[in-house]
């Protein structure tokens, strides 16, 4: 059941929230606001605060805190519609409730959508084995590939020019549909395109078998087609979400189960050539690096995986900092490096299956074939390079989550490639203390466009993408988010003329929070409390940040021409929020360092090594001036933590 936006203001302005939690707790009145005790835990001296004004309530005790409908949903444990009408009924107004459709519409959609992927995998299906398609599959036959197998992974063919819309659309399917399945395209021109022609159709199926993706490859053409494409991915949709898929797992996941390990592979056809040589617990990242959510899946049915590259690819960084990501997740990641120039694929056709059963025999954990790159470059035996590379693979060994796995692979790496065990040993201790340090909950974050973090990161071109992490909100972002509602209008002026950059901040709570609140600024609306939280209903974190910083930070300031608006006067919060922006970019920069240092011991290469030598070298610089500023007054002490 779903109530509407204004009757929930309604019932809520209908609510006074001193009288409503007057009537579980004594309150008392105290300067502007109401104390008792708080009925969420055992206490004797009263730590629950009620505000009226702002129709919130606070335990400073247990941290619960909230608003009107917050406090019948917690107190009486109901829903959010229960404590809604629940309240409803205390203040005599009558609900017109209507049947929640929008989850049911969604539902369906996705229904929807998962029928029009299965609808266009029939028609390119259907199109490779008709006369269109058949330069198609004289391609796929001439790769080796059988029609059984093409049939078990349900290969097609776009032809072109294209008529899929046309058949869906007979079939009774929505253009509209189509184009969130992600298979059509307005063109500028405001008509339809189809996004896959005269390509093969890999389908990419689901976990558990259902179409929800494809990628679609160019046909060599005798003049060349260098200048398109070689894939045409569909882009993420409401079913398809490239980072959460692996290319293959449904035809492989009993394989992985029987076998007790996943190989690991780049792309479609070398995901096809593998099963059909009779490996078939093998998948693919689809051309990226591996992701936690993709690890996630993995999980279910193996924590062992076997890496194919080629040894061309075997030192990119994209690769490395997937495999790095296994290994923390707790993952045993083991490597098979192929002969220079092939890809398994390719090694299939060229060298047959028994040869490259001895190659998955020949693996070697990561943390070997790491040190075995760098005793190929001779790294060992250069006493400039040798601590830089013991650095790095202590780096690696220290994400591993068993203890006992790292001692192991420590002592195996000192013994082959003759280190000394000790340094290896206390370098370790060391690193996992590092690694331990760093805050458990990480997710990466979503990039997206406009991005201003450019602004103060290193202008050298680092060669890892940074991985990006939220973090529970620390206390200067807290202060930050407290001066903003304190002083809305003034310190919101503070933000945008600073290089303030949203970025600077870790947390994704606080980061849209505040984003919002600049947003209702700029729009001119004054901001209040009530109507926040109202904006940010169902998402308990965020109300919870709001609650705790308006009720220890100022008062909103009503009246915008009363505040300071000009930060270059000084006013008490504009200044604070300068020294905090500033405070931030230190910390950034801090971080930044240990992440340059980090990858120095990811590095595979000298010539990356240099890179980062010089990146860290110009971040230590730009960290050495922040903390001369030429202005060093204080009011707020702002300190880094
Ligand atoms: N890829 C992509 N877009 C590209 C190139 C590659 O999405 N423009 C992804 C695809 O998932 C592809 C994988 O990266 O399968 C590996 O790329 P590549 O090795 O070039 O392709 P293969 O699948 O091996 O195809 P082929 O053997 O036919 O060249
Ligand atoms: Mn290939």
């Amino acid at each position: 059941m779903r109530i509407s936006e204004i009757q929930i203001q309604q019932v809520k302005d209908a609510n006074n929230i001193v009288d409503v939690i007057g009537e579980h707790v004594q309150l008392r009145k105290r300067g502007r606001n109401y104390v008792g005790l708080c009925p969420f835990h055992n206490e004797k001296s009263p730590s629950f605060n009620v505000q009226e004004e702002k129709g919130i309530f606070k335990c400073f005790g247990c941290g619960k805190g909230g608003d009107v409908f917050t406090f019948m949903m917690e107190s009486e444990a109901l829903s959010f519609t229960e404590a809604a009408v629940k309240l409803a009924e205390r203040a005599n107004i009558t609900l017109d409730l209507v049947a929640n459709d929008k989850e049911n519409e969604e539902q369906s959609e996705r229904e929807i959508l998962h029928n029009t992927a299965r609808a266009a995998a029939g028609h390119y299906f259907k199109a490779l084995r008709a006369p269109e398609g058949s330069v198609a599959l004289a391609y796929l036959r001439n790769r080796k590939l059988s029609d059984d197998l093409l049939r078990k992974f349900g290969v097609g063919y776009a032809p072109e020019p294209s008529n899929l819309q046309e058949t869906l659309s007979a079939q009774g399917f929505q253009s509209e549909h189509m184009e969130k399945a992600g298979i059509i395209s307005k063109s500028s021109s405001g008509g339809w395109y189809d996004r896959f022609r005269g390509r093969i159709i890999f389908p990419v199926f689901s976990a558990t078998g259902r179409i929800i993706g494809f990628g679609g490859r160019v046909l060599p053409k005798p003049q060349g087609n260098a200048d398109v494409a070689k894939y045409v991915n569909s882009p993420d949709t409401q079913i398809y979400h490239k980072s959460q898929v692996l290319y293959g797992l449904f035809q492989a996941k009993e394989a992985i189960r029987k076998q007790g390990f996943a190989l690991l592979v780049e792309g479609y056809v070398d995901v096809l050539a593998v099963f059909q040589g009779g490996f078939e617990n093998v998948v693919a990242a689809s051309g990226t690096s591996l992701t936690l959510e993709q690890l996630d899946l993995l999980k279910r049915y193996t924590k062992s995986i076997v890496l194919l590259f080629d040894a061309d690819q075997a030192g990119k960084n994209a690769t490395v900092r997937g495999i790095e990501l296994a290994i923390q997740a707790g993952f045993d990641v083991n490597t098979v490096v192929l002969p220079g120039g092939e890809d398994p694929d390719s090694f299939l056709r060229n060298q047959g299956r028994e040869a490259f059963a001895a190659q998955i025999e020949k693996q070697q954990s990561f943390i070997e074939t790491k040190a075995q790159w760098f005793d190929e470059q001779g790294m060992f035996h250069d006493p400039a390079k040798h601590a830089v590379a013991i650095h790095s693979i202590v780096e690696t060994i220290a994400k591993v989550p068993d203890p006992i796995k790292r001692e192991l692979y420590a002592r195996r790496v000192a013994t082959r490639f003759r280190v000394l065990e000790s340094t290896l040993l206390s370098e370790l201790q060391i690193a996992v203390k590092r690694v331990e340090k760093k805050p458990e909950r990480f997710q990466p974050r979503q990039s997206e466009g406009g991005n201003t973090r450019q602004d103060f990161t290193s202008s050298v071109d680092l060669p890892v993408v940074n991985l990006l992490i939220s973090e529970p909100p620390s206390e200067t972002e807290l202060t930050l988010l407290k001066t903003l509602l304190g002083d809305p209008h003034g310190v919101r002026n503070v933000i945008v003329l600073s290089e303030f950059s949203i970025d600077l901040l870790r947390s994704e709570e606080v980061k849209t929070v505040i984003l919002h609140l600049i947003k209702l600024l700029d729009a001119g609306v004054q901001p209040d409390t009530a109507s926040l939280l109202a904006e940010f209903r169902g998402r308990e974190e965020e109300q919870r940040l709001i609650v705790d910083c308006s009720i220890a930070g100022g008062e909103f300031n009503a009246n915008p021409d009363a505040s300071s608006s000009d930060a270059s006067d000084g006013s008490i919060s504009a200044r604070a929020a300068s020294q905090i922006i500033a405070g931030l970019m230190r910390k950034e920069l801090v971080r930044e360092l240990d992440q340059v240092r980090e990858q120095l011991g990811r590095a595979m290469s000298n010539e990356e090594m240099d890179k980062l030598m010089q990146a860290s070298l110009l971040l230590s610089q730009r960290l050495e001036k922040l903390k001369n500023p030429a202005t060093a007054h204080t009011t707020f002490t702002v300190t880094d933590e």
